[in-house]
C-alpha cells in the first residue's frame, strides 16, 4: 500500500517521540512491502514563532492531502505562565480539531501485565481493566459561545450540542461496543444540565437499534469514582468534551504511566493520531521522553486508518516485548537499567525487522 502521513511533530518532546515512531512505522512497512511518505506541517509554539499562528494554513492542506496524521504533542511554559498571551500552542489543536472534524476521540486505558505494579492503585482493582472513552472533541463548552459582561468581571462559557452531533458520536460508540464487550456507558449529567439530557435522550433512542448492547447511563460524578474503585468493570464509554477531556486524564493513571497511552481521533477530513501526554518541555532535548504512547499511536493508525491489523499487531507485540525485557525509559525503568528514547526506538526497529 501508498501510505501519505502528515506528521506534525510539535513542540517540547514532541519531534523527538515522533522521530521514533517514524522509524517503528517506516520498519513495519519494509517489513509489509507498504511505502510511507511523511509529509512534514508546523504547528503549536514552533508554528507560532515560525509564522505567528499555531495551525497555519499550509499545515492544514497538508493533513488534508494525506490520508491519516501523526501528532506529537504542542504546549511551551512561555505562554502557561502568560494569560494575557493572545495567541496560544492550543489554540492551533482546538482550530485543527474543528477544522478537520475530528469529532470522535478514541482514549484507551488497558494495563500491561509487566508493568501492573506501576499503577497507584492496587493491582487486584485493575488487573484486566480494558476500556476505552470516546470523547466528543469538536463541540460542548469548549466551542460553545463565551465572553465577558460587566466590565470584564463577569464571564461565561456555554455548552451547546446539537442531536446530530451527539447521533454521530453515539453511533461509533454503538459500533465499538458491537465489536467489543457490547456494554456501552453514556455518562452525562442529566440530573442538572439540559445538553446532558438531550445526550441521554438521544442516546436511549438509539438503543433501540442496538438491541445487543447493554447501555448505563452514569453521572459523571459517579463515573469519576467508579474509574478508580472498578475500572475493569468499564468497557466503552461515550461522553461530552470537557467531561472527556478530565475522565480520561484520570483515567490515564491507571495504567501506571502517562508516557504508554496513545489515542485516534476520527475525523470527517482525516484521522488523526497522537500520544494522550502533553509537551513536557522539561525533558526537551534531553532524549529521556517515552516514545511508546506514540509509538502505539501509530500502532492505531495502522489498523483504523488503514485497516492494517497485522501491523498493528506487530508494533504492539514489540512494544509488550520492550516492557518485558526492561527495554525502557527511565519512567518505567524503576531505578534499574534505563535507555534513551532513541535506544528505545532502535530497540524496537530491530525488533521488528527481525521477527517473522
Ligand atoms: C487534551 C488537552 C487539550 C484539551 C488542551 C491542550 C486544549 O488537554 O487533548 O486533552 O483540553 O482538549
Ligand atoms: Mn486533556
Amino acid at each position: 500500500m501508498e501510505l501519505k502521513i502528515a506528521v506534525l511533530a510539535g513542540d517540547g518532546i514532541g519531534p523527538e517521540i515522533i522521530e521514533q515512531a517514524v522509524k517503528v512505522s517506516d520498519a513495519v512497512a519494509k517489513k509489509f512491502n507498504h511505502r510511507i511518505t511523511w509529509i512534514p506541517g508546523l504547528t503549536g509554539a514552533a508554528a507560532i514563532d515560525a509564522v505567528g499562528d499555531p495551525y497555519p494554513d499550509k499545515t492544514h492542506e497538508i493533513c488534508l492531502n494525506a490520508d491519516a496524521v501523526l501528532f506529537g504533542a504542542v504546549g511551551h511554559p512561555k505562554y502557561d505562565n502568560d494569560p494575557s498571551a493572545k495567541i496560544r500552542p492550543e489554540q492551533g489543536l482546538l482550530k485543527m480539531r474543528k477544522k478537520l472534524g475530528l469529532y470522535a476521540n478514541l482514549r484507551p486505558t488497558f494495563t500491561f501485565p509487566d508493568l501492573i505494579d506501576k499503577s497507584p492503585l492496587k493491582r487486584e482493582r485493575i488487573e484486566g481493566t480494558d476500556l476505552i472513552f470516546l470523547r466528543e472533541l469538536t463541540g460542548g463548552i469548549y466551542f460553545g459561545e463565551k465572553g465577558r459582561l460587566d466590565g470584564g468581571n463577569t464571564a461565561y462559557d456555554t455548552c451547546t450540542y446539537t442531536r446530530k452531533e451527539i447521533k454521530r458520536i453515539a453511533k461509533k460508540g454503538f459500533e465499538l461496543a458491537m465489536k467489543r464487550s457490547k456494554k456501552l456507558c453514556c455518562v452525562d449529567k442529566a440530573n442538572v444540565l439540559e445538553s446532558s439530557r438531550l445526550w441521554r435522550e438521544t442516546v436511549q433512542i438509539m438503543e433501540k437499534d442496538y438491541p445487543e448492547v447493554e447501555v448505563s447511563y452514569e453521572f459523571v460524578d459517579a463515573v469519576a469514582m467508579r474509574l478508580v474503585q472498578w475500572p475493569n468493570s468499564y468497557d466503552v464509554l461515550i461522553t461530552e468534551n470537557l467531561f472527556g477531556d478530565i475522565l480520561t486524564d484520570e483515567a490515564s493513571v491507571i495504567s501506571g504511566s502517562m508516557g504508554l497511552m496513545p489515542s485516534a481521533s476520527i475525523g470527517i477530513e482525516t484521522s488523526l493520531f497522537e500520544p494522550i501526554h502533553g509537551s513536557y518541555p522539561q525533558a526537551e532535548g534531553k532524549n529521556i521522553a517515552n516514545p511508546l504512547a506514540t509509538v502505539l499511536s501509530a500502532a492505531m493508525m495502522f489498523e483504523d486508518a488503514f485497516g492494517l491489523k497485522k501491523e498493528a499487531k506487530c508494533i504492539r507485540d514489540a512494544v509488550n516485548k520492550s516492557l518485558s525485557k526492561g527495554y525502557v525509559t527511565e519512567d518505567l525503568s524503576n531505578g534499574g537499567n534505563s535507555y534513551k528514547t532513541s535506544e528505545v526506538g532502535d530497540w524496537l526497529v530491530s525488533n521488528i525487522l527481525i521477527l517473522k
